[in-house]
């Protein structure tokens, strides 16, 4: 039976042979500064989204890691992030010692409801983490609205968002600064690997020293640090993978397209939205059961037993997760966030999907839903 994965890195003979570059010239490691893909890497993505300063990190988590310990948040200070969303974006606020607050999400776009907010902001509100889930960017205007008039910082976790527009300006460019992911099945993947996107130079400088070891030179630690550093062969596949992003992301709003197209007389099903503001990066093509007659997990295993590789992104919400609820965590209603966990699932939307492929994850699922219907 042929498999077709929820997502798929594509690697090329591009990336086969700068890494093989990479290895021959034995410069592995951006230590001192002195490695030149990472540097290429952090100027092509900095040129990419379109902000001042990218300073590549070996994971998404690290990267929004770095980037809250950067605030120096004090054991009082809230932040405020999605329950619906991966667990890094919130296990980052326990790493830095602040409070973890969560608020509620928009049931169209999947990310936090700049509405919402307002019931959870106090004064110990410091931080803000709109996710661009899925690759839909969050309401951007209201919460910087939000934002400048508490004096918050906003940072995007972006890590789904590579290539996504808000307003037609790139995500990651769109606040005080912004977390990328690149895990392989991101739209685009260093191996492991994350960056931080940011148009403010004091911000940037210590993300710099706090990925390495809080150095501001070599062996002259000034500060709390770690070792965070993007190592050279993973900026390697990252400056050849960049180079495909349009092209990837081009391949994603096509498959998406063809979904639309083809799964919009199924009327238990709600396609996934794309704001008139704005352009969507496709990592996941999302749908919602709209039908209580119709069985969500029965449908994912349905298609999984196909071969099909569809999922539930996010099946339990942080907040009802085990590890958060031994917690006293504030947070206010959260019920969109819970129906929805129950009612979504994804499926494969990636560049590597054939016509074929298309097809058949298009037939089986209205012979899935039909026969649910009998
Ligand atoms: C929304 C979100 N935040 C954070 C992360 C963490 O990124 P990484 O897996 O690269 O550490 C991910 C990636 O899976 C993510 O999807």
């Amino acid at each position: 039976m042929k498999k077709i994965p929820i997502n798929l890195p594509l690697i090329g003979k591009e990336e086969q042979q700068i890494v093989l570059n990479v290895l021959k010239s034995g410069v592995l490691t951006n230590k001192s500064g002195q490695g030149p893909m990472v540097h290429k890497f952090e100027n092509n993505f900095s040129n990419y989204i379109g902000c001042r300063y990218a300073i590549a990190t070996n994971s998404g988590t690290s990267a929004l890691h770095a980037a809250l310990l950067a605030l120096d948040l004090k054991p009082r200070d809230e932040v405020i992030v999605p329950s619906f969303t991966f667990v890094a974006t919130a296990t980052i606020i326990l790493h830095v010692h602040a409070k973890v607050v969560f608020a509620d999400i928009e049931p169209e776009t999947f990310t936090l409801d700049p509405i919402k907010i307002n019931k959870v902001i106090s004064k110990n509100t410091k931080v803000i983490i709109p996710v661009h889930l899925f690759g839909h960017p969050a309401d951007m205007k209201p919460l910087i609205e939000i934002a400048e008039d508490k004096n918050i910082f906003l940072l995007e976790d972006a890590c789904q968002a590579h290539g996504s527009e808000y307003r037609g300006k790139k995500s990651g460019n769109l606040s005080d600064a912004a977390c990328f992911s690149f895990y392989p099945s991101k739209n685009m993947t260093t191996g492991e690997g994350g960056i931080i996107t940011t148009n403010n130079e004091e911000f940037a400088d210590k993300i710099r020293m706090i990925i390495n070891h809080g150095e501001n030179k070599a062996y002259n630690t000034i500060r709390l640090g770690h070792n965070f550093r993007m190592p050279e062969i993973s900026a390697a596949i990252g400056i050849e993978q960049l180079k495909k992003l349009p092209e990837f992301i081009n391949k994603r709003a096509k498959n998406a397209s063809y979904f639309n197209l083809k799964l919009n007389n199924i009327n238990e099903l709600r396609l996934p939205i794309e704001k008139k503001w704005a352009k969507h990066s496709w990592y996941m093509y999302t749908l919602t059961i709209k039908d209580k007659n119709i069985d969500r997990n029965l449908i994912v295993k349905s298609l999984n037993d196909s071969g099909i590789g569809a999922g539930v992104y996010y099946q339990i919400p942080l907040h009802l997760m085990p590890f958060f609820q031994k917690m006293k965590i504030k947070n206010d209603d959260l019920s969109i966030t819970e129906q929805i966990s129950k009612k979504v699932f994804s499926i494969p939307v990636h560049p590597a999907l054939s016509n074929e492929d298309l097809d058949f994850i298009n037939e089986k699922l209205q012979t899935i839903i039909k026969k649910q219907n009998e």
